[in-house]
């Protein structure tokens, strides 16, 4: 049977390897975003962690590159051809060095995620410059006191009304669990998010109160069956 269309990604905004285990194992998590800060909390060499993740099978992992366009070119290049174009996604930020580099990258065939987006105009730049994913950071829209899910919107708004199809909108800088369903019924196709806002996904405080009566009803049950059979 084909594998079915997987729509409404999440990926795991970490560099910690073991909660990427974890989350992995679950097989609901398509991708990885890595930032220098997730790199520098991990405390860890960066390609250290990209091959433990390449080896994980992570089918889509974000690393970032710095610099001046032409050196985050060459660096993209070597990401690419070191871990494969694959599985690898190099992440530029939305400057002008950078979308330069996500031009020359994208013409390669290698995946670009423009980052740090803050407006719809950066987005549409990235998408002209061929970016795989655009990246805009909710959280960090919403500490300086605007919306920062009504940018993923507005940026779903350009794409749909332009036809665009060739760039995903990846939500990031999420902070919290409603957010992830309102950004895909705003129009993200993927959410980056922390292991521990994943973890809150399942968790809802009405399933263990529910499942606790379950359980006692069902051994209530257990104790039927067991005593009549007796008889
Ligand atoms: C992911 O691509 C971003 O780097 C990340 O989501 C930023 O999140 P923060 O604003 O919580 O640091």
């Amino acid at each position: 049977m084909k594998d079915p269309i997987t729509t409404m990604k999440i990926f795991l905004d970490t560099a910690d390897t073991d909660l990427i285990k974890e989350g992995f194992a679950t097989g609901l998590i398509d991708g990885i975003t890595t930032n220098p800060s997730l790199i520098m909390k991990s405390g860890r060499d960066p390609e250290e962690v990209y091959q433990e993740l390449i080896d994980l099978g992570i089918p889509d992992i974000s690393m970032e590159v710095v610099g001046t366009g032409e050196e985050m070119v060459a660096e993209g290049r070597r990401l690419a051809k070191k871990f494969g174009k694959e599985q690898t996604t190099i992440k530029v930020p939305c400057t002008r060095g950078g979308l330069a580099a996500c031009r020359v990258l994208a013409k390669e065939l290698i995946k670009v995620n423009v980052t740090l987006i803050f407006s719809p105009s950066q987005a549409i730049l990235a998408a002209k410059a061929g970016a795989r994913y655009v990246s805009p950071f909710v959280g960090r829209v919403d500490d300086n006191s605007f919306g920062g899910l009504c940018l993923v919107k507005d940026i779903a708004n350009v794409f749909e009304k332009q036809f665009c199809r060739s760039t995903e909108i990846l939500a990031a800088s999420i902070r919290g669990v409603r957010q992830v369903s309102t950004a895909f019924s705003y129009g993200a196709h993927i959410c980056t998010i922390p292991p521990n806002i994943f973890d809150g996904m399942y968790k809802h405080v009405l399933t263990d109160a529910g499942l606790d009566q379950f359980d006692a009803d069902w051994k209530k049950v257990q104790k039927t069956v067991t005593s009549s059979l007796d008889v």
